[in-house]
């Protein structure tokens, strides 16, 4: 691991681009809300995300994404320094409030034409686009009723889906349904850290219940459209390990896996919700309906793995429901990110192995993967060895999984530029391209100069 932390590019792993064959897709992600900004613009609703990040003391330091990146305006600029960057792929989302202001009923048609731009700029510039349909952003009319833990939100979601297949569908050939439902239901309706900043059980279980419905049903209403898509959906991963070698503390992993890895792919794969691991899911009886087994099956075209570290965990009774206690990075002494994760390349490894060891997994691509750290701008350049060694060891152990005979058919970096980074604000940069956010100004780090001729 030193290397992660050395000064030279030349110490990292013998890397190239053609050992992973000719159709592995290279890519960079991002979303909506995190680069747009523009949040009143032209007819846009409020999302959740913009009330949230309104109301003091929920994001970092106060910051809220009204303005983010500026990519509203800025996407043809951007997407030229893509270009330049040799990036063949793109995965961004549509935000739901921009497209129907008050998530149900009219459409608003500036923002369908925003999104016609983006794509048509994406395909002028040779640029494939891959669209993720819903990356956190709920329009705040809908959060009104319920929001996610209101079951007319299937409903809301298919007519949302419907909209943007209809539109987009004949130019946009790679979709995802959902961005990470665990943590969208986890943080926002569990944990209440995120937006919309619900907390306990009684929301959690229903926001769960309908995202993972949501996530078949929308599937299934872009093949109706475009048999020829490919659709995914993807997932926050992690490498899950006991912290000691004893029953208790294996349990507490196999339990915390079950909520991290298996909750919303294994209906998916029609084997039901994992009910063995986690007792409290039997609640769920409270929110089933006849013939829900059947609205959470889809057979997808691909899964995208999202995956950024590994987790160590240690039987706990004071942790309801999982009793599982994650014992963290930094009291372990490992190296971190800026975001206190630990930096753990076999964990992508593991990960893909998983996921591919489900018979009815086709296919896998990494969706995400990247690195905050303390970027410094230094002459007008950031040299940020650290985040290029990070990407290039995960990259390493997707190889060797890949070799291994998992079937992996692209990476995506998180991401494109540094962003707005939720709770965290604009403290962690993920970029390959710096963003100056009071200038709006852009500047490859040389994580992004490397990208470009591992690309090329
Ligand atoms: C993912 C999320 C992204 C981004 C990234 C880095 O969970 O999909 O929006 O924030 O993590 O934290």
């Amino acid at each position: 691991m030193s290397l992660l932390f050395s000064d030279s590019h030349e110490k990292s792993p013998i890397l190239h681009k053609k050992y992973f064959g000719d159709e592995f897709k290279w890519g960079v992600s991002t979303s909506a809300y995190q680069t747009e900004g523009s949040h009143l613009a032209h007819g846009k609703g409020l999302s959740i995300w913009d009330v949230f990040s309104n109301k003091k003391g929920n994001i970092y330091k106060g910051q809220k994404g009204d303005m983010a990146c500026d990519f509203y305006e800025r996407f043809g600029e951007d997407l030229e320094l893509m270009k330049d960057l040799n990036i063949p792929n793109f995965r961004f989302s549509l935000s739901w409030p921009r497209l129907i202001p008050n998530g149900t009923g009219a459409p608003n048609e500036k923002g369908i034409d925003f999104y016609n731009r983006l794509i048509d700029k994406c395909l002028e510039l040779d640029i494939e686009p891959w669209v993720t349909l819903y990356h956190w952003d709920l329009p705040n009319e809908l959060e009104k009723k319920g929001g996610w833990t209101n079951r007319d939100i299937v409903d809301w979601f298919k007519e949302y889906t419907d909209l943007c297949v209809r539109k987009f569908g004949d130019r946009v050939k790679h979709w995802m349904v959902l961005n990470e439902p665990l943590v969208f239901v986890g943080a926002g309706y569990y944990l209440g850290v995120h937006a919309p900043g619900k907390r306990g059980l009684k929301n959690f279980l229903p926001a769960m219940h309908h995202a993972a419905i949501c996530q078949a049903e929308g599937a299934r209403l872009i093949k109706h459209h475009y048999p020829k898509s490919e659709v995914g959906t993807t997932f926050s991963c992690s490498h899950i390990e006991a912290f000691r070698p004893i029953e208790k503390d294996k349990l507490a992993a196999q339990r915390l896996d079950a909520l991290v890895n298996r909750l919303f792919l294994e209906p998916a794969l029609g084997m039901g919700y994992p009910v063995k691991d986690l007792k409290f899911l039997k609640k769920l009886e409270n929110y089933w309906k006849p013939g829900d087994e059947n609205l959470l099956k889809f057979d997808f075209d691909f899964i995208g793995i999202q995956n950024y570290t590994r987790e160590i965990i240690k039987h706990s009774y004071l942790i309801p429901y999982v009793r599982a206690n994650i014992i963290k990075a930094e009291k372990r002494k490992v190296p971190i990110t800026l975001m206190k994760w630990e930096v753990y390349p076999e964990s992508i490894f593991h990960i893909l192995k998983k996921f591919d060891g489900y018979a009815d997994v086709k296919k896998i691509y990494v969706t995400e993967n990247g690195a905050a750290f303390n970027d410094i701008l230094k002459n007008g350049e950031i040299d940020d060895v650290k985040r290029t060694n990070y990407i290039r060891l995960y990259l390493d152990a997707i190889l060797r999984a890949k070799n291994n005979g998992v079937n992996v058919q692209g990476y995506f970096v998180w991401s494109f530029t540094d962003n707005f980074e939720w709770a965290e604000g604009f403290f962690p940069r993920f970029g390959l391209v710096y963003i100056d956010f009071k200038t709006q100004q852009r500047i490859v780090k040389s994580s992004g100069k490397w990208y470009r001729e591992f690309l090329k």
